[in-house]
C-alpha cells in the first residue's frame, strides 16, 4: 500500500517496541513519514538508525514520564498530526473475584487512562492546526465478554465510548478518531498461546472463522488506510480485524 501523504507528518505511536505498534512504526517509516515511538522497553533492533525517528523510553502509566517522553518528541520531530494509542496489556482473562484493586488500576492505566494522557497532551496543537487523527486500539474484548477478563474487557470498552467522545466534541475542529479491534493477532502478548504444543493457538485459529491468526502487519495496513485522507468521512468508528470472529 502506498500513501503519499505521509511524508510531511509526524506519527506519534506508544506501544511501538512489539508486535501491533511495532508493525506500525515500521509501516509509518515506510511511508516515508516521521515517527515519535514510545515504549517501556528498549528501541528493537529491527528499527532503523534515522532521523526520522524519535524513540523515547517511557511508561505510560506514569503521567510525567510519558508527558516528557511525547515532548522530547516533539521537540525532534515537530507536533503529530496523528496518533496511535497502541500501548497495551492483557489481564490473563481473570474475572473480577481474581482480579485485586492494584490488578484492575494497572491495566485502567496502560490501556485506557495512556490514552487520554496522549490525547490531551497532543490535542491542543492539532486544534490549532485544525487537524488531527487518533487511531485507538481497542480489542474485540471491547465489543463483547471473552476478549480478556473483567480489568481488560472494561478497559478495552471504555476505549471505545472515550474515542467516540473524542471525536462527537471535536470532529467540527478538524479531528477525527476512531477504534480497531483486532481479534487473534500473532504478537508477543499471545504468547502464551503458542507455548509448548501450542494447542491453545490452534485452538483459536480452529474457532476463528478465517481458521488463522494474523499478523501484526494487517493491522498496520489498516492503521495507514484510517489514519489517511481516504478516510475523512470515517468518524467515532470501531473497526473489527478478527477473521469473522465477531460474526458467530
Ligand atoms: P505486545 O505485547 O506485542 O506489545 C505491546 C507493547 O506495549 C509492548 O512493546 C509493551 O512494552 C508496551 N507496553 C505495555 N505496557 C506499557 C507501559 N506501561 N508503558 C509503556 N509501554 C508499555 O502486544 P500487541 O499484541 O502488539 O498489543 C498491542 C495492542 O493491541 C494492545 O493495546 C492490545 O490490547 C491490542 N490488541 C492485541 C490483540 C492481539 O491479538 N495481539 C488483540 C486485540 C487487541
Amino acid at each position: 500500500m502506498r500513501f503519499d501523504e505521509y511524508r510531511d507528518q509526524t506519527i506519534l505511536i506508544t506501544g511501538a517496541a512489539s508486535g501491533i505498534g511495532l508493525a506500525q512504526v515500521q509501516a509509518f517509516l515506510d511511508q516515508g513519514a516521521r515517527v515519535i515511538a514510545i515504549d517501556r522497553q528498549p528501541q528493537p533492533s529491527c528499527l532503523p538508525v534515522t532521523v526520522k525517528l524519535s524513540y523515547q523510553l517511557a511508561d505510560v502509566t506514569d503521567a510525567p514520564a510519558l508527558i516528557a517522553a511525547i515532548q522530547a518528541g516533539i521537540d525532534v520531530l515537530g507536533q503529530p498530526s496523528i496518533v496511535c494509542n497502541t500501548a497495551g496489556k492483557l489481564d490473563g482473562y481473570q474475572p473480577t473475584l481474581a482480579t485485586d484493586l492494584a490488578a484492575w488500576q494497572d491495566i485502567l492505566a496502560t490501556d485506557l487512562t495512556s490514552q487520554f494522557i496522549v490525547t490531551n497532551k497532543v490535542l491542543p496543537a492539532m486544534l490549532a492546526q485544525n487537524h488531527g487523527v487518533f487511531v485507538n486500539m481497542a480489542s474485540i474484548a471491547g465489543l463483547v465478554g471473552g476478549g480478556g477478563g473483567a480489568a481488560y474487557t472494561a478497559a478495552k470498552h471504555a476505549i471505545i465510548g472515550y474515542t467516540k467522545q473524542l471525536d462527537l466534541d471535536y470532529a467540527g475542529q478538524g479531528i477525527r478518531a476512531n477504534c480497531i479491534a483486532p481479534g487473534a493477532i500473532e504478537t508477543p502478548m499471545n504468547a502464551a498461546d503458542f507455548a509448548g504444543d501450542g494447542k491453545m493457538a490452534a485452538w483459536v485459529a480452529s474457532e476463528t472463522p478465517a481458521k488463522r491468526w494474523a499478523q501484526p502487519q494487517e493491522v498496520a495496513d489498516l492503521t495507514l488506510f484510517l489514519a489517511s485522507r481516504h478516510a475523512d468521512y470515517i468518524h467515532g468508528t470501531v473497526t473489527p480485524i478478527d477473521g469473522g470472529w465477531l460474526e458467530k
